[in-house]
């Protein structure tokens, strides 16, 4: 089979008068087209071969209500058409290039985005497989549950990758899903992506295409708030489709009966599914509630609902983490405990030391003491040797004297004692103060 043949419609190839023929080269011969695949409301889908002959897709920017082609080149319908056209060519160029940036397992790859034909292009992977419309719609292919639900979780990936990056997609639907060989899903179709942050042109607003049952009632509305739930109701609606064989009721329809005080006119999937289990069910209804405050906001919090496996195991690593922190914690109390309790016994040795220390300056101070006391002793004896000696001599010359001139003798007696006396003052002091058995002044 040719490649490319279960995207191919040769009726609607037919159909498209203004699509690049077979043949066409583009980018000075870098690529040539092969065949026209789809038209949607911002271009046109071929299947084309690169320079090196693989296959890929292009996509041709050519918003067919404001523009035509006249020999190969596109161009504005009327002068009125112009600035329209020139916006959404240079939109469609600026997305594509910040699309390039965007690298996901389950997003088209872009390899290249250029010019010509007076208007923008890409070129694509080419993604071998079916979009998820056609396998649903095939009677002979039956998804297996644990496939749907794979398919969700993975798309699911793929959008909090875009949304973490800052784009919405605004055109999730069964169609814009291709499912490869290997029944891997791939988004592809970011024609209508646009960066949050960014409001839309006049141009764009009358470009953007609302796909009923799939878009949320805030697409119908222009320059309203549209955030990562939008593109969960989209999800929604084509899970919903997946399961049901059908698409939900459109938002507007839905909105008029709410307000209106009629029921809604949507039938919940819970409850109607048993080969699901009730989270599936339960996390598809939510995504698809009317009013954005009630549908689950991010793609985490979706995964989070459904993936039992990866909360399982989420919940084991969490208690496998808290038991590395207890062990943690408590092996962090022990060496801090063996800290204080070195510290403890380091400060005991140091203060047991220093009482030894002191205890020995102490008793050095009273041998010091002893020996001082021990020499004024001994000194204070000598100097009651030396005074009774003195005294004995003075009295032995004062006995000499008096008996030959009594008065003069007792003068000179007592002028000898003094001067004796001042010669050994400091003992003479210390004496004193030992014979009367009181403190010393000197110890
Ligand atoms: N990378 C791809 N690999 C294989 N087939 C593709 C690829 N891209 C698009 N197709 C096929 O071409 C079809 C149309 O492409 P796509 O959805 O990108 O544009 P659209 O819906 O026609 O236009 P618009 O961008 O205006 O919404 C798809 O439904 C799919 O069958
Ligand atoms: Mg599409």
């Amino acid at each position: 089979m040719d490649a490319g043949q279960q995207n191919y419609d040769p009726e609607l190839s037919e159909s498209f008068a203004d699509a690049l023929k077979p043949g066409t080269e583009l980018l000075h011969g870098q690529f040539r087209i092969e065949k026209f695949l789809n038209a949607g409301g911002f271009g046109m889908t071929y299947l084309a071969r690169d320079s090196l002959d693989r296959i890929v897709v292009i996509k041709e920017c050519f918003p067919s209500s404001m523009c035509c082609r006249n020999d190969g080149k596109v161009m504005a319908r009327s002068k009125q058409h112009q600035a329209e056209f020139d916006a959404v060519v240079k939109h469609f160029g600026a997305e594509a290039r910040r699309l390039s940036k965007l690298q996901h397992p389950h997003i088209v790859g872009i390899h290249q985005v250029f010019e010509d034909n007076q208007t923008a292009y890409m070129a694509l992977d080419f993604v071998r497989g079916r979009d998820l419309l056609d396998t649903i719609e095939d009677p002979r292919m039956k998804l297996h549950p644990r496939d749907v639900k794979q398919i969700l979780l993975r798309v699911l990936e793929a959008i909090h990758y875009i949304h973490t990056n800052d784009v919405l997609h605004r055109d999730i639907s069964p169609d814009n899903i291709l499912i490869d060989g290997k029944g891997n899903p791939v988004l592809i179709d970011f024609g209508a992506a646009k960066e949050e942050a960014t409001r839309a042109s006049r141009a764009l607003s009358a470009l953007h295409v609302v796909k009923d049952g799939y878009s949320p009632h805030e697409f119908y509305i222009a320059g309203s708030n549209q955030d990562a739930s939008s593109d969960l109701y989209s999800l929604g609606a084509t899970f919903y489709h997946v399961l049901t064989g059908e698409a939900p009721p459109d938002s507007q329809a839905r909105v008029s009966a709410i307000a209106a005080d009629r029921p809604d006119p949507y039938k919940p999937v819970s409850g109607h599914f048993p080969q699901f289990e009730d989270a599936f069910l339960h996390a598809i209804d939510k995504a698809l509630s009317v009013f954005p405050p009630d549908r689950i906001q991010s793609s985490r919090e979706w995964i989070e609902l459904v993936d039992t496996e990866r909360r399982r195991s989420a919940a084991m690593q969490q208690a496998e983490m808290d038991r590395q922190i207890e062990l943690s914690i408590s092996r962090l109390v022990q060496e801090t405990n063996k800290a204080v309790e070195a510290d403890i016994k380091a400060h005991e040795e140091k203060s047991v030391a220093e009482k030894k220390e002191a205890q020995r300056l102490q008793k050095l101070a009273q041998e010091q003491a002893r020996q001082r006391k021990k020499t004024l002793d001994e000194l204070a004896m000598l100097d009651d040797a030396v005074f009774q000696e003195e005294q004995a001599l003075a009295a032995e010359e004062a006995a000499r004297r008096s008996a030959m001139n009594p008065n003069h003798d007792e003068i000179h007696g007592k002028k000898k004692r003094r001067s004796l006396l001042s010669r050994l003052l400091p003992f003479g002091l210390l004496r004193g103060t030992f014979r009367g058995n009181g403190p010393s002044d000197y110890l």
